[in-house]
């Protein structure tokens, strides 16, 4: 038998502000990777702070699961310590004694049977000791080449059976597949154990809060409806930018390239939620049968299509924020002769009624000047110059933009008359910022995640349709790729916005990125 969790404490008690969601049901939160990097930087202190805003049912409890061979004591003490170093904020003792003290481990070889043998002893004794009331709330926290044979395992064990209203769901980490074939075989392997509305997998790149943002922004507003089509808008650019190289996770990186790391899935969520019809109600069913639609209608690129549509790069050495940095194939776990992107560019078109013939510019990269991301709308110009026989011959497009990060906020960018005896138009811009009317809190970005996957709201997650079509749209891309390696890398500096033909891919068209500030 595992030994018996031994600390009890009472949950201190804090203020709740009002308004606020109810605290979660009782569960079992088991951690696959309970000794890996991302359960000490983010699961943890997100743990902390959903208790310490009260959003943590006082019946909860922890089980990491690892393969060293830890004691429940030296595992807590282990733990005690990662969270006193990737706390958000100032820590109140008691409260992360309380987290400490439900925390237990269970060491194993994730392919071992018998791991879950003793995960489900385990889990029996502390659901006695907490009165979790059976609720199993698994995070896959492991290399994704795990996830398949864990969630077999689960099942094999029944620990994924739901009875007697108990509830057991599976979170899984990103990536989801590495390309279509992929994702669908695991969809298929996921899918014998569990029902889709226990799958649960992470795509933790917005949070919650600027999904909403973005849909309460679309659906509450009656003016913006009516000209967010093709008659009104010219076309839309989409930049996620990042400052930082691949840090410490080049080998991961050089398997994977920008492309399968940001596109199937954070760009294309910003696309969905940017053009999908009304949902018929906020529930995350009808948000992801419009998000579906809008991932299937993007027009699949043949060979010739990635050749025109579908730019690449890899960073060089230069200037990123002030600092000299090194190329992409000199940073550790890369190989020197590396032909895998750090930067892409595509166009896209939706066949919809909607969106037939608006093109979509889509950019994100590593080591560009800025840490920034948004959605900018270009509208079409006015049909019309009034203004012959003045100076003004040329008239800038309305711009609407959606500010995600760093900071989040709308701009609308219009002209407007320059005082003066002289007929002259300027653009001049309003600005909205969320920060400025809201204020911010510290977080990790998993707070609401675990929340809503331990509440069963599946909104921030991917459903496999999802996935899977998210898959075929850059599958082609990929394969056109791999049969044509890059002969120019490296093709941008560091600190550059990207390779010269990514300015090209969007000047064929007549038109220019947005210049982003730095
Ligand atoms: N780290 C982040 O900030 C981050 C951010 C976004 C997404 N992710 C995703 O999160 C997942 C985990 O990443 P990570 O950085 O936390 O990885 P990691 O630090 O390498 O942790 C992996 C965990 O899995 C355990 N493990 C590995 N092989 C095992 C085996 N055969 N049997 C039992 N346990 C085994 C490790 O145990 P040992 O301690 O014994 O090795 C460790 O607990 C990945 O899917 C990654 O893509 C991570």
């Amino acid at each position: 038998m595992p030994q018996t969790p031994n600390l009890e404490r009472e949950m201190p008690a804090l203020d709740q502000s009002s308004g606020s969601p109810p605290p979660s049901g009782p569960c079992i939160m088991v951690i696959f990777g309970g000794t890996g990097d991302l359960t000490a930087r983010k699961l943890f202190p997100a743990l902390y702070n959903l208790a310490k805003s009260k959003l943590l049912s006082p019946d909860f409890a922890v089980v990491g699961v690892g393969r060293n061979d830890y004691t429940h004591e030296q595992y807590r003490q282990i733990m005690s310590e990662k969270l006193q170093t990737f706390a958000t904020g100032a820590m109140d003792p008691e409260l992360s004694k309380w987290l400490i003290s439900r925390v237990s481990y269970v060491g194993g070889e994730f392919h071992d049977p018998q791991l879950y043998t003793r995960v489900a002893q385990t889990l029996a004794v502390v659901d006695k000791t907490y009165n979790t009331q059976g609720n199993y709330f698994f995070y896959l926290a492991t290399s994704p080449s795990f996830f398949g044979n864990i969630a077999e395992q689960l099942g094999a064990a029944g620990l994924v059976c739901e009875k007697d209203g108990q509830w057991r769901r599976v979170v899984f980490e990103k990536p989801f597949g590495n390309d279509l074939v992929s994702a669908r075989a695991l969809n298929r392997q996921v899918l014998k154990v569990l029902h889709e509305n226990q799958v649960f997998r992470i795509d933790h790149y917005l949070g919650k809060e600027t999904v909403q943002n973005i849909l309460v922004f679309r659906f509450s507003n009656g003016i913006f409806e009516p000209i967010w089509n093709r008659r009104y808008i010219d076309h839309i650019q989409i930049t996620v930018a990042e400052t930082v190289g691949v840090e410490k996770r080049g080998g991961y990186f050089d398997m994977a390239g920008t492309l399968r790391d940001m596109v199937p899935n954070h760009l294309f969520q910003l696309v969905s939620l940017t053009t999908m019809e009304p949902p018929i109600s906020f529930s995350s069913g009808s948000v992801h049968d419009e998000q579906s639609k809008i991932l299937h209608a993007i027009q699949p690129f043949d060979a010739e299509d990635v050749l025109h549509y579908a730019v690449r790069g890899q960073y060089g050495p230069g200037v990123c924020k002030g600092e000299r940095v090194p190329a992409y194939r000199a940073e550790e776990g890369v190989p020197p002769d590396s032909k895998t992107e750090t930067f892409i560019a595509l166009r896209l078109m939706i066949d919809n009624w909607r969106w037939a013939g608006v093109p979509f510019y889509l950019r994100t990269g590593k080591r560009l000047p800025r840490r920034y991301t948004e959605v900018a709308v270009q509208f079409k110009r006015a049909p019309l110059v009034l203004f012959r026989d003045t100076p003004v011959s040329n008239l800038d497009a309305n711009q609407l933009v959606i500010h995600i990060a760093p900071d989040e906020g709308l701009s609308l960018r219009f002209g407007a008359k320059v005082p003066g005896a002289q007929m002259k138009v300027g653009p001049v811009e309003m600005n909205f910022n969320y920060s400025d009317y809201f204020g911010t809190s510290a977080n990790t970005g998993y707070e609401v995640l675990l929340y809503d996957g331990i509440m069963g709201d599946q909104t921030l997650y991917q459903r496999a349709d999802m996935v899977e079509a998210g898959w075929a749209v850059v599958d082609p891309v990929l394969d056109v790729w791999k049969a044509l390696p890059a002969r120019n890398f490296p093709n941008y500096a560091s600190g550059s916005w990207g390779p010269e033909e990514a300015n090209g891919l969007i000047a064929r068209d007549g038109r220019s990125w947005r210049k982003i500030a730095e």
